[in-house]
């Protein structure tokens, strides 16, 4: 219980700062949500997105999953991303990973770890697309870093094929996607791909990519 007990006691504390400096903080927010993002990141416990963002209740909407994938099959992340665009009608959808993402590296090595395998089956075939660059790299570090920046292209890619993302395209409206890397050496975010708004984009990035590194 006693760490319980430290999140009860925190909790209570930070009510308490928020209202005393606007009593109406919570009141306010327990009407309507109007975000303007959707936040497609890992479950990672070091990427606490609202805090290193400074969003505040209200503004992000959030999916999280391990290292950050999204697969088409998935009803979780299709629900929220279907809710995110035709409901609460999102201007941004971000897909962030982080460096030193365990998924990641485990979808890297050989080493079983359950139902998580299955689960990481899209970062494996990134790594397998990507391998003559991979090869490529300097040391383990960077390729580790590469395949962290390559899945969040190609969670982009997937998100852009997705029937919720091309029907809102189609309608006129426009969510744009945006691909992130949280480095959690030194808290910053740097972006992968920014304003995507058809998968010609996404395909383009990848191949600027391709180009970038003399493959
Ligand atoms: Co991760």
């Amino acid at each position: 219980m006693e760490n319980l007990k430290r999140l009860f006691d925190n909790n209570r504390k930070i009510v308490e700062e928020v209202t005393s400096a606007d009593p109406d903080f919570f009141k306010r927010r327990a009407g309507k949500q109007e975000p303007h993002f959707l936040f497609i990141g890992c479950a990672d416990s070091r990427v606490p997105i609202e805090t290193l963002t400074g969003v505040s209740p209200g503004e992000m909407f959030v999916h999280r999953n391990i290292a950050n994938q999204v697969v088409s099959a998935d009803l979780n992340l299709l629900s929220v991303l279907q809710y995110a665009i035709e409901v609460l009608d999102v201007k941004h959808v971000i897909v962030c990973g982080h460096y030193q993402c365990g998924g990641v590296k485990a979808a890297m090595g050989t080493e079983s770890y359950g139902l998580v395998d299955y689960w990481l089956a899209g970062v494996r075939d990134t790594v397998r697309r990507h391998a003559s660059e991979l090869e490529a790299s300097p040391g383990e570090d960077e390729r580790f870093k590469r395949v962290v920046d390559l899945n969040v292209l190609r969670q982009v890619y997937n998100l852009a094929r997705t029937p919720v993302v091309q029907n809102a395209w189609k309608r006129g409206r426009r969510p744009l996607l945006h691909g992130l890397v949280y480095d959690i050496h030194d808290g910053f975010l740097k972006s992968i791909a920014l304003e995507v708004d058809g998968p010609d984009k996404v395909r383009e990035l990848f191949e600027a990519r391709r180009r970038s590194i003399g493959d």
